[in-house]
């Protein structure tokens, strides 16, 4: 059974993420390591925040401080929200520690060993009131492809594609606005993509099962015709780019693309884990067969080209055995209503302002059940309400708390003995059998909506017994049944913690809990013994308590305060 190895595209440090950065990749890549444990696999799941590059740089300089304070500070506070939020990385990392930066100059030496970097002499965009060069997001200006009016140097966030500096039209300094600027020579090291743009196709081609957003990004950026990219900037902050300590000759004031040691911190990362661990972090990333892992990874769709192209290539050209992505799973855009969240914008809810309304479960829920897999969808506080309120609420809380307040009315609040599975039982059990292998199903092939539709339907399940048994009514007249019924019915509120725990982890532990379930943290098996697996695993005679009501349903006042409190509206 191979090991399963899971990075989530890493959130800048720039500031606490929105919920869109929360759907598109930190979510669903907790789902699916929870999932992942659950089953028995032996699962390394790894984040870490992004902290170099233009994004800090900017960040640190609004915040009034220097960028390594505010990068240490900002991280302890995505760490702790990501917490908050039962994210259960392995590791959150850091890419600028020591192992990422060591890492990423291995990289270069071993990509220029390979004549596979070239230094180049560029023209960069100079900017005579700062006094300085500006990369990346240090300019912006119109796209060179869409006409989009506030494309960045590094990437156009209209259409996906791409940029240099140079290619905008009309830039701009984002540090003082000014239009006083000129193309100046600079030299920068490149790396020749164009040498291997064979090879990278050969591996794309080969990389069976990936979903199909992934998979059409990653050939339309080949189709397009791969370029030769610049991997350095004339930048203070970030990995020097260095050997043994000595920087390059010219390159004293330049350090690598955040681009470029972004990806290698998955890796570096995972050497952090080993490090703080003991754990063996080659085992995972130079294991003996690259079969003994399957690497998946989970990203928005704006990260695919980087994930698709550069970072292959900066593995591929090491010549050196690193494990390459088995899967990767693009996101489309969760938006605000008619537009983007935006963390410089201060638009949408944000990670910290969510918890401060509602228990982590209910954000995690809607926004599983919502993922943008298909196609971008819109966050509404209406929607939001509903998949609270009628999903949560209404068929799962509704079902745990009816079945536990009888018991405890009925049965002195122990799992009740008497009584012998039945007919419907029977039914039951085969339902939920087949229902549980096909949320199994959706989330081994990474589809989170029709997982969570999925887990829905197991919970209505649930509802639609308690409406035919009807214990009220039969304990009238038949007491062993209604206890069998009553049992019954508690096995299921543990077997929904178990099958629940990755989505709604908090509220899993809640419902084992109270019915005295040791680990919800492990799938339900479907051994030979099954329909008792199912429905009769909980010892009679155990004590079985109700837990508070463990979803309160949103109210519409509440929807109508938080519209207006965070703007959420088209017009917003
Ligand atoms: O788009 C982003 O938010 C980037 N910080 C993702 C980086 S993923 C990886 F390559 F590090
Ligand atoms: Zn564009």
């Amino acid at each position: 059974m191979s090991r399963i190895l899971i990075t989530s595209a890493l959130p800048y440090i720039n500031g606490i993420k929105h919920l869109g950065n929360l759907a598109g990749s930190m979510l669903p890549s907790d789902v699916f390591a929870r999932f992942q444990r659950a089953q028995g696999h032996e699962t390394l799941f790894i984040c870490a925040t992004d902290e170099h590059g233009t994004p800090a740089e900017l960040a640190a300089a609004a915040a009034g401080q220097d960028v390594a304070t505010y990068c240490t500070e900002q991280h302890q506070i995505q760490a702790d929200i990501a917490k908050r939020f039962d994210l259960s990385f392995d590791w959150f990392g850091r890419s600028s520690s020591p192992q990422n930066r060591a890492l990423t100059q291995h990289f270069a030496e071993m990509l220029e060993k390979n004549e596979l970097i070239e230094e180049r002499v560029d023209q960069m965009i100079y900017s005579i009131t700062d006094k300085r060069f500006l990369p990346d997001r240090y300019v912006e200006g119109t796209c060179p492809k869409c006409a989009f009016e506030k494309a960045r140097g590094d990437q156009c966030d209209n259409c996906g594609a791409l940029l240099d500096p140079t290619d905008l039209i009309n830039p701009y300094s984002t540090i003082s606005g000014s239009r006083e600027i000129e193309v100046r020579d600079t030299r920068h090291l490149y790396l020749l993509q164009t040498k291997m743009a064979d090879k990278l196709r050969v591996w794309i081609e080969q990389r069976q099962g990936w979903p199909q957003l992934a998979r059409s990004i990653a050939l339309k950026h080949l189709d397009e015709g791969l370029i030769d990219r610049g991997i350095t900037r004339d930048l203070a902050w970030g990995v020097p780019v260095a050997r043994d300590g000595v920087a390059r000759p010219g390159f004293e004031d330049k350090v690598f693309y955040v681009w470029f040691d972004a990806p290698i911190e998955y890796i570096a990362a995972t050497q952090e884990w080993a490090d703080a661990t003991g754990g063996d972090w080659r085992r995972w990333w130079l294991p003996a067969k690259p079969e003994d892992v399957k690497y998946v990874q989970i990203m928005g769709k704006d990260n695919v080209a980087f994930h698709t192209v550069s970072f292959p290539a900066t593995l591929l050209g090491s010549s050196e055995p690193w494990k390459q992505v088995d899967t990767l799973k693009a996101f489309n855009w969760l938006n605000w209503y008619g537009g983007k969240f935006s963390t410089s914008g201060r638009r949408g809810v944000f990670m910290d302002a969510a918890l401060e309304l509602l228990p982590s479960d209910l954000w995690r829920w809607y926004l599983i059940a919502n993922a943008p897999e298909g196609s971008d969808t819109a966050f509404t506080w209406e929607q939001f309400q509903s998949a609270v309120n009628r999903d949560l609420a209404d068929v799962l809380g509704n079902f745990v708390n009816r079945i536990l307040k009888f018991n405890e009315a009925k049965f002195g609040g122990v799992v009740p003995e008497g009584g012998e599975l039945g007919e419907l039982e029977f039914e039951l059990a085969r339902n939920l059998s087949a229902q549980i292998d096909d949320i199994a199903t959706n989330l081994d092939q990474l589809e989170f909506r029709k997982a969570a539709q999925g887990l829905r339907a197991l919970w209505v399940l649930g509802n639609e017994y308690l409406q035919v048994a009807a214990p009220w009514t039969v304990i009238k007249t038949d007491p062993d049944k209604a206890a069998m019924i009553v049992r019954t019915a508690i096995n299921l509120v543990g077997l929904y913690a178990k099958v629940s725990s990755p989505f709604i982890p908090a509220t899993a532990t809640l419902m084992a809990k109270a019915v005295g379930l040791e680990d919800e943290k492990t799938w339900p098996s479907s051994g030979q013994n099954w329909m008792s697996l199912l429905l009769d695993a909980l010892p009679r005679g155990q004590a079985v308590t109700v837990p508070d009501v463990l979803f309160k349903k949103i109210e519409d006042e509440q929807v109508a305060e938080w519209t207006a409190r965070f703007g959420g509206s088209d017009a917003a």
